[in-house]
Formats: C-alpha cells, structure tokens, sequence
C-alpha cells in the first residue's frame, strides 16, 4: 500500500474541509487546503492555504501542477467545497437550481478530473467526496440539496468501478447533522423568502428543526477522523456514514421500504 503523505482538501477555510486539514496534517501529512478565501482559521502545520474556487478549472489545474512541482506526489483528494439551497420545488427559479449543481457537483467533477491523470501516472490515488447522509434521506424543501449529494454519490461509486486495476480508490463520505458554517450560508431561494407562499407554514418549521439539528450537531472532527481512518486503509471502503447513530438510520432506510422510509421522513421533517 502506497503512503498517503500528501492530500489537496477543497474547501479547506472552514468547517468540515478545516478540521480535516488539521487532524491529516497532525498525523503528518502535508495538506493542501484550497478555498477561495485561501486562508486557514487557524495557522495548522503542515497545512497550506491555496486560493482555489473549484468551478474554475484551470485555477485547480495550477494548484495540482503547483503541489506536484513542491511535492512531487499528490496522493489523495477530498472534494469537499459545498453549500446548500433550501425552497420548495414549485417556484424555484431555474438558475437557483442550476447553481446548486455547480460548486457540489461540477466543481466536485473539475477537481477529480484535475487529480486523475497525476494518480494514473503514480499508479496510485485516493479520490474522497464529502456528500451527505441527504444523499440517501430525502428531505422536504432539500430537493436540490439531496439531489445533488445523490449525484456525486453516484459518480463516485461508478467511479470506483471505472478505475478497477489502476490503483485509484473513491470513497464518499455522507455526514450527517454538522455544527460548521453551513448552516448560516445556506441561502434561501427567492420561493422560500415569498411570505405568502403556499409552504409557509410547513417551511417555517421545516427550516427550525434542521437549522437546531445542525447547529447542535457533531463537531466537524468527527468527519476529519473518518476521513484519516479512510486515508490510512489499505483498501477504503467506497461509502462511509460517520458515527454510528448516523450509520444505523443509513442502513435502515437502505433496507425499509421506500413508502416506510419516505413515512418517516414525513413525520419527522414536515
Ligand atoms: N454541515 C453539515 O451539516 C453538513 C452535512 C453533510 C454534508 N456537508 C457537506 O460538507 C461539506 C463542507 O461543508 P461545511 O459543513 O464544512 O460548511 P462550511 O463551513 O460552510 O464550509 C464550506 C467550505 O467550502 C468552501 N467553498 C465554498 N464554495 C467554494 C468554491 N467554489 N471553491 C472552493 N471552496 C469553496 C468554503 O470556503 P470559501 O468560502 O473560502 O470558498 C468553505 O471552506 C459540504 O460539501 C457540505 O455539503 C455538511
């Protein structure tokens, strides 16, 4: 098993993307924690800030050529730049829609793509996506969201099958309620501001329980240190749900029939 001695996290300014820059750099890996910030909360050894939006492709290019140029290596990725849209389906305008997709998934995809011809020539590589437990859980007024977590578990499990024999691994990790600063930049569709929408009632709600969840949430470490235990398997697993109150609701809706687990949805989340 090849060493992963140095790793490029997206997303690396703050929350989840932060502490798993800090707990891989402790272990003594060399971090890259890009964002477009470029900046670290706290200076971490080990850990260096690249200014990086990953819906450019070319700034990643550079950032990859930069980490090999000083590295010489690039072992792993974790592609974990993210934000979250909340509003009802009806009503949400097209372009809200379209963004969601854009940093979650195509910046995902830009980022991999980058990574994937270095690991190719190493022989080795790991490929990490952070989803969401909402990849597999449904929420209401979370469509986008969920779908666009569901997308790029999707793409990172057919991956795995694509890259067989290469020596590249995939492996996402769906967490579940975290206190990071999701929750505040979570952006509100133009639908889900409108007082008189027909969803109102059922949104207000909605949005209190989940914004209490999530602020009262694990502490983003919980995530890093999956991510580690992953990084230093020989063989990762190809999906990973953190903490085992989390793992259990993951492996019951997986086996509950759909009209069970969308009853449950419904009496917790409306
Ligand atoms: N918090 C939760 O409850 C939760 C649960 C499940 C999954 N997740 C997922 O975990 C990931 C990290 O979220 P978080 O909870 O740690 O939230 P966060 O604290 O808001 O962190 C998001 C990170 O993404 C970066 N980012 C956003 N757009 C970017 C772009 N275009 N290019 C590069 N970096 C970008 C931000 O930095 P800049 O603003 O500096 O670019 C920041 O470092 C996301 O993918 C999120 O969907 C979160």
């Amino acid at each position: 098993m090849e060493e992963v001695k140095v790793v490029l996290i997206t997303g690396g300014s703050s929350g989840i993307g932060a502490a798993t820059a800090r707990i891989l750099a402790q272990s003594g890996m060399k971090v890259y924690a890009g964002s477009r910030r470029g900046t670290l909360q706290e200076q971490t050894p080990g850990v260096v800030p690249v200014k990086l939006d990953v819906n450019d492709a070319a700034a990643t290019e550079a950032v990859v050529k930069r980490i090999l140029s000083e590295e010489g290596r690039l072992d792993a990725v974790v592609c974990n730049a993210g934000n979250g849209i909340y509003g009802p389906v009806e009503g949400t305008l097209d372009q809200e829609a379209r963004s969601q997709f854009e940093t979650n998934y195509f910046g995902a995809l830009k980022t991999i793509q980058a990574c994937l011809p270095v690991f190719r020539e190493q022989g080795h590589g790991r490929i990490i996506t952070v989803t969401s437990v909402m990849a597999v859980l449904q929420l209401p007024f979370q469509g986008f969201y969920s779908s666009v977590k569901a997308a790029l578990l999707s793409l990172s499990e057919s991956l795995s099958l694509e890259l067989k024999g290469t020596g590249i691994q995939c492996c996402s990790v769906l967490p579940g309620d975290v206190a990071t600063g999701f929750t505040n930049a979570r952006k509100l569709n133009v639908a889900a501001q409108d007082p008189a929408s027909p969803y109102r009632n059922k949104m207000d709600k909605n949005l209190q329980k989940i914004e209490a969840d999530e602020r009262g949430g694990m502490q983003p470490d919980v995530i890093g240190k999956a991510i580690l235990k992953q990084l230093n398997k020989k063989k990762m697993r190809v999906r990973v749900i953190p903490r085992l109150d989390y793992a259990a609701v993951g492996a019951l809706v997986r086996f509950l029939p759909e009209k069970s687990k969308l009853a449950l949805l419904n009496f917790l989340y409306t």
